[in-house]
């Protein structure tokens, strides 16, 4: 059975909600797949006007407060429970494309400062390799012409990203986003450091899109059982093994045959 992404997206989000308990500080992620969680909490609990998260973008703000939950700022002794998120693309070494949103620097923040993380990802976001989608970098908006030269000698292509409307698209931080081709065979870490090296990249989004799962486990078997399809569903937790994590997904890409 081949379920639709959309259906994959709803699997995954009942079970991200699975984990969410009652009085838990949520940070909420940005996209359709976080949208899907959002009203699947509700199915959840009902009323959700006793919940609280961290926004990682002013759209999931305004959409948690439409639903009556309480959004907070980030502020010293907050630290969210769990950050629910979703990716872009996820390769087998673990490292992940965040950003297509746009809301790649405060979901790096609010990523860093949670507990735990959840990131969901169907199966469309699996892939060997990054690269299959343009990578979102977060570009500070003085000087950003030159900041595209520096990209270019790093990318094949390199395209700064505009509105429906033709516009120039700002970032929740006022910042503008190059979407970049990643060469092939590139070495993520190098081209991390090398982003870091241009002043005008956001250091912080730069990594956020390049980001490694570090000590993550993942219930990809658990949700196999339940629905018979591959879904990706990731739990980061500090004290689990990466080598877990990276066989699991090893497999996964490898059944998916990507
Ligand atoms: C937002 O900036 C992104 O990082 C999203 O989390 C990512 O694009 C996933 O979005 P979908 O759930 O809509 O695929």
């Amino acid at each position: 059975m081949t379920l639709s992404q959309n259906d994959q997206k709803k699997l995954l989000a009942v079970k991200a909600a699975s984990f969410v308990e009652y009085g838990m500080l949520l940070g909420l992620g940005t996209g359709s797949t976080v949208d899907i969680f959002i009203s699947t909490l509700g199915e959840k609990f009902g009323s959700l006007k006793d919940l609280e998260i961290v926004p990682t973008s002013l759209d999931s703000a305004h959409k948690a407060s439409k639903l009556g939950i309480k959004v907070l700022e980030p502020k010293m002794d907050l630290k969210p429970d769990l950050l629910i998120d979703g990716a872009d693309e996820v390769a087998s070494d673990l490292s992940m494309i965040k950003g297509g949103g746009g809301a790649l620097l405060w979901e790096k923040i609010v990523a860093q400062n949670s507990k735990k993380r959840i990131y969901m990802a169907d199966s469309t976001k699996l892939v060997r390799e990054l690269g299959h989608f343009l990578l979102p970098i977060e570009v500070v908006l003085f000087g950003h012409e030159w900041t595209h030269n520096d990209l270019k000698k790093i990318f094949s292509f390199v395209s700064i990203r505009k509105t429906g409307a033709g516009e120039i698209l700002k970032t929740n931080s006022g910042n503008v986003i190059y979407d970049c081709q990643i060469t092939d065979g590139i070495e993520i870490g190098v081209l991390d450091t090398d982003l870091c090296q241009i002043p005008g990249v956001n250091n912080i989004s730069a990594k956020t899109v390049l980001e490694k799962f570090g000590n993550m486990f993942t219930l990809m078997s658990e949700i196999r059982k339940d629905v018979q399809c591959l879904n990706g569903i990731m739990v980061e937790s500090k004290g689990k093994t990466r080598k877990l994590a990276k066989n699991v997904i090893q497999n996964i890409v490898h059944y998916l045959g990507a």
